[in-house]
């Protein structure tokens, strides 16, 4: 399936169940400092999920622009990406666990059509030192929803990865994890500052199942396994706890669902292709990367159409590229796309620019917005990947220089 078709298909499936379909905010977050960028759909909802009443409702659902740094090391593989479209329904203390798992198991088998039997989920193992008990509730809901499919769910229990690796699947098809199902913006219940808020979360995976398990993870590929035969694409948090200035957790005045999917991940499953660099928005990316190098490296051509893309949205949300923050990422992520590209893909200079329109095109209907902005982002970029190539080509002269004469040699 397409993006802009499972993007509207998830929109109208919750507008049909009572969501307001709400506009996606900035990549630059509004009125909060805690974060660089805006990296999930809940982050513009904090102070509703806290129990602000929202103008439109307790019923929200919208495709969120997110950027996370976090994984820029693993972007290149087949499934990571610095920008992506997040897929959110929010109930804000309204309904919870039942409906939430059931229409979300919904939507991915009946709408987007995948195959009950590929799919596995992970479910919250408990956490005796803060108090917050196992997820038993959501057990018994995924074991009806996946009988109803004709299938025996087994739950098995793992706590860590490191357990999930030894034993390996045991045939099972829901998992308990601690640390993995627990979800809050800033991570573990440890590290949450007083007064966030989290829960514990109940994670989709969809199996790649031509993808051999590599050992190099673990004896045994488990739903948490980094090996890429499981892949998580959808990720229910059940946001009812909140952090106290002295430590302990109580629950907030709410109980809320936050859903988070990834866009690129659903699209590339309903494709049975575990690349997302293969999906229609990159598709033609890549194809141009591919064609205008001389080097065929498909590690860093994804690398480049992953921040060219996400350089086009950044811009496009007002980031400019310069020596701190938001601007320092930016201009790393220009420089990290003219380096793959010029020097291990063969792109001539000044061919990234030419991506952009690329990447607009995939996006005018959704964004339209990128279309008005064309110029100004072509002109920001252009600066920024021209003083770069600038200096790295005089950079490699000196070197050969240096070279020539033998210095590096002696010098070392
Ligand atoms: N906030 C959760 C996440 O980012 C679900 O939306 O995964």
């Amino acid at each position: 399936m397409q993006s802009s078709e499972i993007r509207k298909k998830f929109l109208e499936f919750f507008e049909a169940r009572g969501h307001t379909v709400i506009a996606a905010s900035s990549l630059v977050p509004e009125g909060d400092n805690t974060t660089l960028f805006t990296g999930s759909g809940m982050q513009p909802l904090l102070k509703y999920l806290l129990g602000e009443p929202h103008p439109v409702g307790r019923r929200l659902v919208n495709s969120q622009k997110s950027f996370r740094t976090e994984d820029i090391e693993e972007v290149g593989d087949n499934r990571h990406d610095t920008f992506f479209e997040m897929l959110g329904n929010w109930s804000l203390g309204e309904y919870f666990k039942e409906e939430q798992l059931s229409w979300i198991f919904e939507f991915l088998t009946s709408v987007v059509g995948l195959d009950p039997q590929r799919m596995y989920v992970t479910v919250f193992a408990g956490d005796k030192e803060n108090n917050i008990p196992r997820d038993d509730e959501s057990v018994a809901i995924w074991q009806r929803l996946f009988k109803e499919k004709g299938m025996d769910a087994k739950a098995v229990e793992f706590v860590t990865e490191e357990r999930g690796a030894e034993l390996g699947m045991q045939g099972g098809r829901i998992f308990y994890y601690q640390a993995k199902n627990w979800w809050s913006r800033a991570g573990q219940p440890a590290k949450m500052p007083a007064r966030e808020p989290g829960g514990p979360d109940s994670e989709m995976f969809y199996e790649f199942s031509n993808i051999e398990h590599d050992l190099k993870f673990g004896r045994y590929c488990h739903p948490n396994c980094d090996c890429g035969r499981f892949v998580e694409i959808g990720n229910s948090v059940f946001m009812e706890y909140k952090k106290n200035e002295d430590g302990t957790f109580s629950k907030l005045s709410q109980r809320n669902v936050d859903f988070g999917g990834g866009l690129e991940r659903i699209v590339a499953a309903s494709n049975d292709n575990p690349n997302i660099f293969t999906i229609d928005v990159f598709a033609p990316l890549v194809a141009r990367i591919r064609a205008g190098g001389g080097t065929s490296n498909p590690r860093s051509e994804q690398i480049v159409a992953d921040h060219v893309r996400a350089s086009v949205f950044l811009i496009g949300d007002g980031v400019a590229p310069s020596n701190k923050d938001r601007g320092y990422i930016l201009r790393r992520l220009i420089r990290r796309a003219v380096t793959h590209g010029h020097y291990l893909i063969g792109l001539p200079m000044g061919f990234l620019s030419t991506l952009i329109d690329t990447v607009i095109m995939s996006y005018e209907d959704a964004y339209p917005d990128l279309k008005r902005d064309r110029e100004m982002i072509r002109e920001v970029f252009e600066k920024e990947q021209v003083a770069f190539e600038r200096t790295y080509t005089n950079g490699i002269k000196e070197f050969e220089k240096v070279l020539a004469k033998g210095e590096m040699i002696s010098g070392v």
